[in-house]
């Protein structure tokens, strides 16, 4: 099978393509990204040496460049990746999360609609449910609660997946969503929690924790997540929407209490710093559906898969340095300076 995988060279759409070219070397995996700032061709330094990979530097939002994409590798199946995905960021600057999540994945749906495709998976988060109470820890996101975002990035995530639906409902395209919790693990770029309190503590340098600390997030290794794309691509159910995530909440404080631990480094560090705005408190996702229907489950637990991802970034400076000397500082200036 021809596989498009968009924004591959990004965090978790590098990670499912190195999961799909070791798991599945029968299939052909064609990467497009835009490489906006949080792409990287080094994350790709290992698949462009394989003969079944190929990449082109396409935006999703672009008709014609991504029709003729779909002209010359004629996909069976593709992945949809490719976002804006940083809070933050959504909060200082909405437009492009539009333009990318939304018009790009109308864009890349009117392609599979044009030129035929088996089936188009689109990659979602958590975070379109909104946020659930701390004093509720029997309350979990199922596939039933409704969408009810906060920030400029989770509605573009949630208009998104509405149009995904409607081109299901309306086109008969053939279509997937999976909706997982927080990820960590290799090549996540460092504006996100864990991989900027990795770097911050090598560096010596203060770790901004927002508000109070106390904001729950389900984190989840980011190869369990590409195995539960991977089984719902190929044994999913057309129309529906798959929740992932794999029973892990935890306090943003014990996470960094967990990074500097792992790193054999004191607390002294830790400054709490003016709260993100609209900030959700908790994301919880209940996998029974997944875990039910294609037999997936997580199996990486936390302790293992933060210490392995420490220990990558210790093992690949050559990876981070140069995203750090970039226009990575200019962000990192105007987002943390006075906070
Ligand atoms: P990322 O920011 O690390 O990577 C995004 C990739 O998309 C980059 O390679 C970038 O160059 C590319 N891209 C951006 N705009 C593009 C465009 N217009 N055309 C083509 N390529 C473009 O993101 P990530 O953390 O790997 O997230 C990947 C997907 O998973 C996103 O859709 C995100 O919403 C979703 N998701 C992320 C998490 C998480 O914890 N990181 C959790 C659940 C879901
Ligand atoms: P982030 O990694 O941006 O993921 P998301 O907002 O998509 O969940 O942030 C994870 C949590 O960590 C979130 O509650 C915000 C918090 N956070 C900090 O406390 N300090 C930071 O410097 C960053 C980047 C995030």
């Amino acid at each position: 099978m021809n596989i498009i995988v968009t924004g591959g060279a990004g965090f978790i759409g590098a990670n499912f393509i190195y999961s799909e070219l070791e798991n599945h070397p029968e299939d052909r995996i064609i990467c497009i990204d835009k490489l906006t700032y949080a792409g990287n061709m080094a994350t790709l330094d290992g698949a462009m040496k394989q003969p079944n990979f190929a990449f082109h530097r396409v935006d999703i939002a672009d008709r014609p460049a991504v029709y003729q994409v779909f002209e010359q590798e004629k996909p069976d199946i593709l992945v949809n990746f490719a976002a804006e995905s940083h809070v933050d960021r959504s909060i200082e600057n909405p437009e492009i999360f539009l333009q990318t999540n939304v018009i790009g994945t109308s864009i890349l749906m009117d392609a599979c609609r044009k030129y035929g495709i088996r089936r188009y998976h689109q990659v979602s988060t958590d975070e379109v449910y909104g946020d659930l109470p701390l004093d509720r820890p029997d309350l979990l996101f199922t596939e039933e609660t409704p969408l009810h975002t906060s920030s400029p990035y989770s509605a573009s995530k949630a208009s998104a997946d509405l149009l995904v639906m409607a081109y299901h409902h309306t086109y008969g395209l053939d279509t997937t969503i999976s909706r997982c919790s927080n990820n960590y693990g290799p090549y996540h770029f460092p504006e996100k929690l864990i991989p900027l309190m990795i770097l911050n503590a090598l560096a010596g340098k203060k770790l901004p924790v927002y508000g109070d600390g106390k904001n729950v997030r389900d984190w989840l290794y980011v190869k369990d997540h590409a195995a539960a794309i991977d089984l719902i691509i190929r044994k999913g159910r057309a129309g529906e929407v798959y929740n992932v995530g794999g029973h892990n909440e935890r306090s943003n404080l014990t996470v960094v209490k967990s990074v500097l631990a792992a790193l054999g480094k004191d607390e002294s560090g830790i400054e709490y710093v003016t709260d993100r705005k609209g900030h959700d408190r908790r994301y919880a996702i209940d996998p029974t559906k997944i875990q039910r229907e294609l037999g997936w489950s997580p199996t990486v637990k936390f302790e293992e898969g933060l210490a392995k991802t420490v220990k990558w970034y210790l093992a690949n400076e050559a990876w981070w340095k140069p995203i750090l000397a970039g226009e990575y500082q200019d962000y990192y200036e105007k987002m943390y300076k006075n906070r």
